[in-house]
This record gives structure tokens, C-alpha cells and sequence, in this order.
């Protein structure tokens, strides 16, 4: 019997609907090679959708997400036909917090020395994985406004970090490096700042990098930690870090692997039942980092290589081994021929590098 799957597409808006045909056209290859039994459902949510009837993420999506599908390929939401972002928020949070996919992975891995931007640094020298913090932070939406336009106005948004949702990242980040071998896991945090929500951060750090006496484990700040990811990447492997500055230092490591036309992200829900009341089929939304880009939306302009290398990951998580390193190999391989589009130097349009992609990949 060929294993069985199913996964939601939602390409959403802007290049989201350019980048996902690439990433289900890459998925089917793979399920035909390998024999697969993989069954693929789109979703019609975001902009489109909400212009016409009003509907951001229905109940009836959300079960189906939840209870039918293993994992969900995202492209991006946000619309500037749109400008409230309310509907995008209760999709893509409606996903992340809804599912309680507590962590964001998103690696930070240069595939290519033509892609490496910092005089005298390879590729060799950048490859690391944030762990984001993904359900609370200062993304959980507390807080409010009082005497909203006036000059006595006063704006609040809470920073919320609970002693579950700190471990279990951390923990998250340490199984991480145990399972890939690697030497270093750094803790990203502003205690001097703000004592009360790090100092539990720093605590927990500290607590748990006690189990795990073979691991190098390091507290920075996380400006320094930007001053470093530039000066010297190669000194980090792991790095778990809060929701807002997860969000800020992957940009800055997009750019260390070529820009957001590489960068790959996986929010996930570690099978462990411990540390999640949430018990849904679906434990895995994955996603490019980049967002709808409306600047080149509809031009075949998209990079689809962050959709690519994020589909490995979706196979992974899935089970299905070895996938993700061999879209890794073709992905780079794209970039040292040149099959690239316009955004890392080459001159080929979204649909052509798919074409490209695919056909190694069969
Ligand atoms: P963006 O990532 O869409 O674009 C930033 C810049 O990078 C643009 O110049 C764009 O052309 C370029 N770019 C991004 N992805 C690219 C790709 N694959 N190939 C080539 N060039 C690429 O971020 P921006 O402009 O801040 O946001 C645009 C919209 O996307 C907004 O509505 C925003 O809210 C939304 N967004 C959605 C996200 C999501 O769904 N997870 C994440 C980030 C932004
Ligand atoms: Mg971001």
C-alpha cells in the first residue's frame, strides 16, 4: 500500500497564486517517483475570495484544514485592494494559532556562493535555523487604544510570553540540534530591557540547556545578534527567539541567503501531546517567507525557489524522507546554471524555473 496524504493548497494573493502551481507541480512529481498516494484540495481564501462574498477563513475551511488534511503549502495573503489586513490576520493566525503551530523554523541556509552578499563570506558560512516563537509574543493582538486621535492618545499592544509557551519552543530548538548534530544553540531575548517577559526567557533557557550538557548553549541580545549574523553567520546553528524578533532577524537572514526568493519556513506543532491541548490531524501550515509581493504580482516575475525548497520541508514533516535534501540539490543547482529569475541575476520567468525544477525532479 502507497502511503496516503493530503494537503491543502491556499495560494491566497499576489504571487502566492504564481508560486504554489510550482510548489503542487513539484509535489505531484515527487507523490508519481515514489508512488505516492497524495491528494492535493485548493482553498479558496484571501483577497479574491473576501471581495466577493466577504468570507476571511470559514468554519467549514478550518475544520476541513484541521481534521482532513496533514500539512497546508500557503503563498501569502495581503491585497492592496484590501487595506484593512483583518482578513488576512484571521487566516494565517486563524492557521498558526488556531492549530497551535508553536514553531516557526525557518532556515537560514545559503545555497550558493553567487548568492552569498558579504565581501569575503561563502556559502559554507551561513547555515543556521531560527526557531521562532509562533503563538504568543506581541502578536496575540492584547491591548488597545484610548482617546484614539486626540494628542492625549494612548496605544497598548501587550507582549504576552507564558512559561508553556517559552519551554516549549526552547525545547523545540534543543531537540532540533540534538537530532541534526549540531553544536550551537543561541537565545535571542532584550532582558537588559525587558526584565519581566525575558527574564522568563532567560530562565527557561537556562534550565533547559542544563539537560543538555552537549550543547553549546548561548544568551545574546538580539541587536547583537543582528550585528552578527552580518559580521560573522558562521557562528551560529541554532538561534530560538520570540515571535517579533523571529519575524525581524529571518528578514535580515533572507538576505544573507540571496534575498526573499530563498527563503523557505515551516510552522509546526512537534508531535509531543505534553505541550498542546490542540489535537488536530494537521500539524504543519508551510509557507515562503516572502509576502504577496504586489509590485510583481501577475508579471512571472516571482522567484518560486522559496516555494520549492518549502515544499521539502513539507515532505518532511510529512515522512517522506530524503525529498527535501534532493530539492535542496536541484534548487541549488538551478541557481549555479542560471535557471533563476531576475531577483538572484537571471533573466527566466516563474513559470520557466518550474518547469526546469520539475523535470529534475521526475
Ligand atoms: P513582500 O515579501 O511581498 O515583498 C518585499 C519585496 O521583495 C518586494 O519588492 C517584492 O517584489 C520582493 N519579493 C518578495 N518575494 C519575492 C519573490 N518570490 N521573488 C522575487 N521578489 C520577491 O513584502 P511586502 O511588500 O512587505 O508585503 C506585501 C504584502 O504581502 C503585504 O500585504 C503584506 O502584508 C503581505 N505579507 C504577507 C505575508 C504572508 O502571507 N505570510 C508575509 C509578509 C507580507
Ligand atoms: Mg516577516
Amino acid at each position: 500500500m502507497p502511503e496516503s496524504f493530503r494537503v491543502a493548497l491556499l495560494p491566497g494573493d499576489g504571487i502566492g497564486k504564481e508560486v504554489v502551481p510550482v510548489g503542487r507541480a513539484v509535489l505531484e512529481a515527487v507523490a508519481a517517483r515514489r508512488g505516492l498516494k497524495l491528494e492535493l484540495h485548493d482553498l479558496d481564501l484571501g483577497a479574491d475570495r473576501f471581495l466577493r462574498d466577504g468570507a476571511t477563513f470559514p468554519d467549514e475551511d478550518r475544520r476541513f484544514v484541521a481534521e482532513e488534511c496533514d500539512a497546508v503549502l500557503l503563498g501569502a495573503i495581503g491585497d492592496p485592494r484590501v487595506p484593512s489586513l483583518d482578513y488576512a490576520r484571521e487566516i494565517l493566525f486563524g492557521l498558526r494559532f488556531g492549530l497551535d503551530l508553536y514553531c516557526n523554523v525557518r532556515p537560514i541556509v545559503c545555497l550558493s556562493d553567487t548568492l552569498m552578499p558579504l565581501r569575503d563570506k561563502r556559502a559554507e558560512h551561513c547555515a543556521m535555523v531560527v526557531y521562532r516563537e509562533n503563538t504568543e509574543g506581541s502578536y496575540v493582538n492584547v491591548g488597545g487604544t484610548f482617546k484614539k486621535g486626540t494628542v492625549d492618545e494612548i496605544a497598548i499592544n501587550e507582549d504576552v510570553n507564558t512559561r508553556k509557551g517559552v519551554e516549549r519552543v526552547i525545547r523545540a530548538a534543543f531537540s532540533h540540534a540534538v537530532e541534526h548534530g549540531k553544536k550551537r544553540v543561541h537565545m535571542a531575548d532584550k532582558s537588559n530591557a525587558m526584565a519581566h517577559a525575558h527574564g522568563l526567557w532567560r530562565r527557561v533557557f537556562d534550565e533547559v540547556a542544563r539537560e543538555h550538557p552537549g550543547i553549546e548553549a548561548r544568551h545574546v541580545y538580539v541587536d547583537a545578534l543582528c550585528l552578527q549574523m552580518v559580521r560573522a553567520p558562521e557562528s551560529f546553528d541554532v538561534i530560538v527567539t520570540n515571535n517579533l524578533f523571529g519575524d525581524i532577524v529571518t528578514d535580515l537572514g533572507a538576505a544573507l541567503q540571496g534575498g526573499l526568493g530563498m527563503a523557505a519556513s515551516a510552522n509546526v506543532r512537534p508531535k509531543d501531546p505534553r505541550w498542546t491541548h490542540v489535537r488536530a490531524r494537521c500539524r504543519g501550515l508551510f509557507e515562503p517567507v516572502h509576502g504577496s509581493a504586489p509590485d510583481i504580482a501577475g508579471q512571472d516575475l516571482a522567484n518560486p525557489l522559496a516555494t520549492v525548497l518549502t515544499v521539502g520541508m513539507l515532505l518532511t514533516h510529512l515522512g517522506v524522507e530524503d525529498e527535501e535534501a534532493r530539492l535542496t540539490a536541484i534548487v541549488k543547482e538551478a541557481v549555479e546554471q542560471g535557471v533563476t529569475t531576475r531577483d538572484i541575476g537571471g533573466n527566466k520567468g516563474t513559470r520557466e524555473v518550474g518547469r526546469w525544477i520539475v523535470e529534475r525532479v521526475r
